[in-house]
């Protein structure tokens, strides 16, 4: 298949190992994979060409199986320079079918002419991490957004910039906001990057959280999962926020808050978490100590103000301890040393989030595509919700997957909380 199918991956020799890492996170996304077997009957998605910018991980490479399995003709590329397992990329084209165009640390212009790729597959539904795709359609490619029915979006950050482009008038297209349904946010952003993004931080660098001063900048749902697996783990968490409500909030679950330019003089290990840019910037690194250590985590690199730190130090050793660990000497003496490039820690450092996360962020993925073509010409251009009724159908899957029951309402309680009759 590899020799047939157009693709761009880095080496066909990691196939085997990219399948067996496929398959082995298949075995915890028993959401999906039910979704996937009732795809392969009723081939919801038959004939639609799909162009999806995902991180090229193991678990997309399942959501890329089920929507193939659902009919699709499939197209998929990298959402970030730096998230690509290449062994999955190698695997996917030629166990999987799927054509790829995907290589771990390639360059701008090549990661944006895998985007154009995709773009030109036509595509009548597209599914974004962070908007890239729907963007290129949008400027450079516009002239292939004339067939797209519906994009589905799967974080933060491209939910901030589609809402800004109907804000302005300018949206071409439906939008579904897989982000902001619960059994994506609720558990992915909290439990899949608290986990993944201290796994690539101790990957990376071997760091002791125990007993060390561990600074969150955001705390949303993303930076709420780091800083409870800090804490957990013996840190002493500080949080830094603008939101007053999410500060008090910080502050109630056990977190020290205070601005950065206080945590920037305590803190060992840095995380941003924010989407937004410059939230770690020159004066803060200045007043950094000796050997601390900084990273991001949000969707985009420009969190920390990197460029602002090239300038300031005296030197730059590049790849210290391996290739995702620079160090930069400051004027002062001290070093200070960023990981990845300040690029997404979890997916550069480590494997990004477990698949037991993603098999529910990925069957909203797949069920809102379904949803999306079901309704094809119906949906207005805007951000739509993901329908409430797939929140609870991946919710209660996932239960029953995990052996576990609830209770029901009685027909006595479901009048009682839909009447205001009764008091004391
Ligand atoms: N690493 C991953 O795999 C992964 C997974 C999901 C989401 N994300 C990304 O992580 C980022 C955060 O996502 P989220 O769902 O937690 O968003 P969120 O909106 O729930 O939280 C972001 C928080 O950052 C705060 N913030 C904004 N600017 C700040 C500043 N200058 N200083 C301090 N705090 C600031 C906001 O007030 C907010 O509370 C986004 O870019 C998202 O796309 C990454």
């Amino acid at each position: 298949m590899a020799k047939t199918l157009p693709s761009d991956v880095k080496d066909f020799s990691l196939a085997p190992q990219g399948k067996r890492r496929i398959l082995w996170a298949d075995r915890d996304m028993p959401v999906l994979a039910e979704i996937h077997r009732r795809f392969e009957k009723e081939l919801p998605l038959r004939g639609r060409k799909i162009s999806a910018c995902l991180h090229v991980t193991a678990e997309t490479a399942n959501l890329c199986r089920c929507l193939r399995a659902g009919g699709a003709d499939l197209v998929l590329c990298a959402s970030n320079p730096l998230s690509t397992q290449d062994d999955v990329a190698a695997s996917l084209v030629k166990d999987f079918g799927v054509k790829t165009f995907a290589i771990r640390g390639e360059n701008r212009d090549t990661y944006y002419s895998h985007i154009q790729t995709a773009c030109k597959h036509e595509p009548s539904v597209t599914i974004d991490d962070g908007a890239d795709l729907v963007n290129s359609l949008h400027t450079d490619m516009s002239r292939y957004a004339g067939n797209v029915i519906a994009s589905m979006e799967e974080t933060t950050t491209g939910i901030h910039r589609l809402r800004a482009m109907e804000a302005a008038g300018v949206l071409k297209f439906p939008v579904v906001a897989v982000n902001d349904a619960q059994c994506k946010h609720l558990f992915d952003n909290r439990y899949g990057t608290g986990q993944s993004t201290i796994d690539g931080v101790i990957r990376a660098t071997d760091f002791l959280l125990a007993g060390k001063k561990v600074v969150v900048v955001g705390y949303g749902w993303c930076g709420r999962g780091v800083a409870t697996r800090a804490k957990g783990q013996g840190s002493t968490v500080i949080v830094c926020e603008v939101n007053p409500v999410r500060a008090l909030e910080a502050c109630m679950d056990g977190f020290l808050v205070m601005p950065m330019s206080q945590a920037a003089r305590e803190g060992e290990l840095f995380i941003t978490l924010t989407g937004d840019i410059n939230v770690i910037d020159r004066a803060h690194f200045a007043a950094m100590k000796q050997g601390a250590i900084v990273c991001n985590s949000g969707h985009f690199n420009v969190e920390l103000n990197l460029p602002a730190l090239e300038k300031l130090a005296k030197k730059i050793n590049r790849g210290v301890r391996g290739p995702m660990v620079d160090e930069f000497v400051l004027p002062s003496g001290n070093s200070i040393y960023v990981l990845a490039e300040g690029r997404l820690v979890n997916l550069a450092c480590a494997e990004g989030h477990p698949a037991s996360v993603m098999d529910m962020s990925f069957a909203i993925q797949a069920l809102s595509a379904e949803y999306a073509v079901k309704n094809a010409g119906k949906l207005s251009v805007k951000v739509h919700d993901v329908p409430a009724e797939l929140d609870s159908y991946v919710a209660r899957l996932k239960l029953k997957t995990m052996g576990i029951k609830i209770d029901k309402l009685t027909p006595e309680q479901k009048k009682y909380l839909a009447s205001s009759e009764m008091g004391t």
